[in-house]
């Protein structure tokens, strides 16, 4: 979603500064090229030179330090940008883009840009809630304005309160959910993606379980690309893993509460892709309390719901229906005969009980089968890598 933006990042002078240098290498790291220009208080905070070496850029940080005559920096940068962050965004710079005051380099910049701003207002709570700070918020939210609201926590002078500058992850997050927003031709747009990921847990007695190694890790980097792609996604996941804001998600424990829950959404999907290791078995029956020790102990399964060959079965032309076969021998044997027998339009192969793949791990190699076509291997990488493979595959079957 960040990946080749350009992104004027605006750094005013909050306690948080030194946690924007992390945010702007974050920026960096998914992708974007970033330029800086910070307020005079910003930079008694942290000195300019840092973010000028992180970004590789001069920071700008004087409307009147014109070294390139061809150009106005403060037009440039705000002309150059698709997107414009202010991280942290102070009440007093807050109060004066609401009444388009424009006294220095950032507020210049931030009056003369017509790209969509994303801001992530910084601040003691009192401030925060003050009324004329929240007059100036909703001012500026009626305009290309996107204000994050901040985090409760401990604040810099020693208490805890709104006010505080989220993490990392939560802004990136949101800042990916407004680029989205304002991207309108993005391939899976209007499309309902249903991903299912983890591990089932089969209860044997309120403590105790049986699973498998599987962490949701595919499922959940599945997730996101097909939500960055325009897709409206449910994650319906048994792992413990968080997932982002932006992704609805349903909690489920046991393959029952997963088939429940996929079957429940089919009828308005437009793809499934099972990701999920679904337990094959559970016990026949869950004991209601905590079981004592015993000299032995017989467990009796039973066999779970087949989700895949339920929904395979109930497939629509219009819909499409991907699964996962991990095997620990015969893969492409085993996956084949999958294919076929739930009816699903794509398989994703994959090799488990090997260490540096599949269950477990954040890289995977994985062989696509599918019909009339040969099986494609993509070779070991990131899953976050494997899931841009697997979501091209869709967005070309879909077309
Ligand atoms: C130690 C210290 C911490 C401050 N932290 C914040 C803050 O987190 N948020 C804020 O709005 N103002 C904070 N201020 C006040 C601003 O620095 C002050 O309002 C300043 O005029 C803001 O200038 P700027 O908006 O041009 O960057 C702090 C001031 C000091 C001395």
């Amino acid at each position: 979603m960040i990946e080749g933006k350009k992104v004027a990042l605006y750094v005013t002078g909050g306690i948080a500064v030194y946690k924007v240098v992390d945010l702007m290498r974050e920026l960096i790291k998914h992708g974007a090229v970033v330029r800086v220009a910070m307020t005079k208080s910003a930079s008694e905070f942290v000195s300019p030179l840092t973010f000028q070496v992180l970004s590789k850029h001069a920071v700008y940080t004087n409307t009147f330090a014109e070294d390139d005559p061809s150009v106005v920096n403060h037009i440039n940068l705000a002309d150059w940008a698709d997107f414009s962050v202010i991280a942290p965004l102070t009440a007093n710079t807050l109060a004066k883009l609401a009444n388009g005051i424009a006294d220095n380099f950032v507020t210049s910049a931030l009056l003369a840009t017509t790209n969509p701003i994303f801001a992530v207002p910084a601040m003691n709570e009192n401030m925060y809630t003050n009324t004329v700070t929240q007059e100036n918020i909703d001012r500026l939210k009626l305009r290309n304005y996107m204000i994050m609201t901040p985090d409760v926590g401990f604040l810099a002078e020693g208490y805890s309160g709104q006010g505080r500058y989220p993490e990392k992850e939560r802004i990136i997050h949101e800042f990916e959910s407004f680029i989205r927003s304002h991207s309108d031709q993005l391939p899976l747009k209007g499309k309902r993606v249903v991903v299912t990921a983890g591990g089932t847990k089969e209860r044997i007695d309120p403590v105790r379980y049986i699973s498998n190694d599987s962490s949701g890790k595919m499922g959940h980097a599945l997730a996101v690309e097909a939500w960055k792609k325009g897709a409206d996604v449910v994650l319906v996941s048994a792992s413990h893993l968080e997932s982002p804001s932006y992704i609805n998600r349903v909690v489920v424990e046991s393959a029952r509460d997963m088939h429940d829950a996929v079957l429940k959404e089919f009828d308005q999907t437009d793809a499934v892709i099972m990701a999920a290791a679904v337990s094959d078995y559970s016990p026949d029956k869950m004991e209601e309390q905590k079981m004592k020790k015993k000299d032995e102990l017989t467990l009796h399964f039973k066999k779970n719901p087949d989700i895949l060959k339920d929904l395979g079965q109930k497939k629509r032309d219009d819909q499409t229906l991907i699964g996962f076969a991990a095997e620990t021998e015969e893969l492409l044997h085993y996956a084949e005969k999958k294919l076929n027998a739930k009816n699903a339009d794509l398989i994703v192969a994959n090799q488990v009980g090997e260490k540096d793949r599949g269950f477990n791990v954040d890289k995977n190699e994985v062989t696509l089968l599918s019909r009339n076509h040969p099986p494609r291997t993509i070779s070991l990488r990131e899953k976050s890598e494997v899931s841009v493979e697997i979501i091209e595959w869709l967005i070309n079957f879909m077309n």
